[in-house]
């Protein structure tokens, strides 16, 4: 198998920094684009360190058009076999609030990137997708089967990528693509060096529960005690980051060995699903502090439970999240608590 030259846009942020470690341990070459939007230039310098290797980085927003014909000249001068596209806002609230922004950030800068790899000769790309796809209705465990029917303009982004990619290889057979469909992603690289760096009041669970166990946070707010679940909190498949990170390299492995072009859609998660009073118990047993909470009102477009058919990418990759939730949280806290001003510590 030929050295790997991989561009992977967004691999400041959180997914991407624990994405590019994993493929620098794996012997890729890497041309890192970020605009650092999200993300802060300090996690590149962890992920150096981390790795042990250089990389190569472009700072730059795929979504500005001004800025396309030198991202576009950049990669193909890179000349990299494939591409991982993380680079994308995430907040689901926000997105209700400016879904303008979001269509033109999230769908302007995927279509920037497949064709930076296609003016490069490198038609393999693994898209960073989301469960958030799936909407409420489906039964769990989810499979990829299960109805596409995205409930905020966020979603549909993810989506609406997800089906302009598949046409993209069916126009063209050469493309190799596979679009990972994540569920929760949580925890930090072991080392503590690397992690969730989330600007301002974080919107998910497991930032907010451990900056209330750091002191940053009076409490967390429980959003919703009376769903149909287990002990009536929301129920969701939480999964390592690195866990994922290896579900990526596993990705590219496969795309590289296809000799015939490719469109799938694959789960990333761990079949398991866990309450909100489930996580911050294993937080409060991991951290050693106290989580104090209180029950609020329900969090408008949350489901109440969902959790991931993982078999795909257990069958075709070869891939299946190890990590347990004691091991998110240990991690997780342990980021938190030796950088509890994030990567500005
Ligand atoms: C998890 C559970 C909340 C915060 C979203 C996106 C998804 C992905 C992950 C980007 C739910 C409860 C949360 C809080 C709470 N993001 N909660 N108090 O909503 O499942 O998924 O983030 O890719 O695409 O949809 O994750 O962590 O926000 O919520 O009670 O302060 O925690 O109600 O049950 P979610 P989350």
């Amino acid at each position: 198998m030929i050295k790997q030259r991989i561009i992977v846009a967004g691999g400041a942020g959180y997914i991407g920094s624990h994405v590019c470690v994993e493929l620098l341990s794996g012997g890729a070459s890497l041309l890192i684009i970020d605009n650092f939007a999200n993300s802060h230039p300090e996690a590149i310098n962890r992920i150096k360190e981390l790795a042990g290797a250089k990389v190569d980085l472009l700072q730059a927003d795929l979504a500005d058009p001004s800025q396309r014909k030198n991202i576009v000249d950049t990669v193909k001068r890179f000349q990299p076999t494939g591409g991982i596209h993380l680079a994308g806002l995430k907040a689901v609230g926000e997105s209700v609030a400016e879904p303008a922004r979001y269509y033109r950030i999230n769908m302007g800068s995927a279509l920037t990137m497949a064709e930076a790899l296609e003016a490069a000769g490198a038609k393999m790309l693994v898209f960073s997708s989301s469960a958030t796809v799936y909407g409420e209705e489906n039964e769990n465990p989810v499979a990829e089967t299960g109805a596409a029917s995205p409930t905020n303009p966020y979603g549909r982004t993810k989506y609406f990528i997800e089906c302009m990619l598949k046409d993209i290889a069916e126009a063209d057979p050469h493309w190799r693509i596979i679009n990972l469909r994540y569920f929760n992603p949580v925890g930090a690289h072991p080392s503590g060096r690397i992690g969730e760096n989330p600007n301002g009041v974080p919107n998910n669970l497991f930032p907010y529960i451990a900056q209330v166990a750091v002191g940053k946070r009076e409490m967390l707010n429980i959003f919703g005690n009376d769903y149909p679940t287990k002990d009536g909190t929301g129920v969701r498949d939480y999964i390592h980051v690195c866990d994922l990170a290896k579900g990526h390299a596993a990705a590219l492995r496969y795309l590289d060995q296809q000799e015939n072009g490719c469109a799938l859609d694959m789960n990333l998660g761990t079949g398991a699903g866990y309450s909100v009073l489930e996580a911050v118990a294993a937080f409060k047993r991991a951290s050693n502090r106290d989580i104090p909470y209180a029950f609020a009102p329900r969090r408008d477009g949350d489901v109440a439970e969902i959790f991931a058919n993982a078999e795909l990418a257990e069958n075709l990759l070869d891939w299946r999240a190890q990590k347990s939730l004691e091991d998110m949280c240990a991690d997780h806290w342990r980021w938190q608590s030796q950088n509890p001003d994030g990567y500005e510590t």
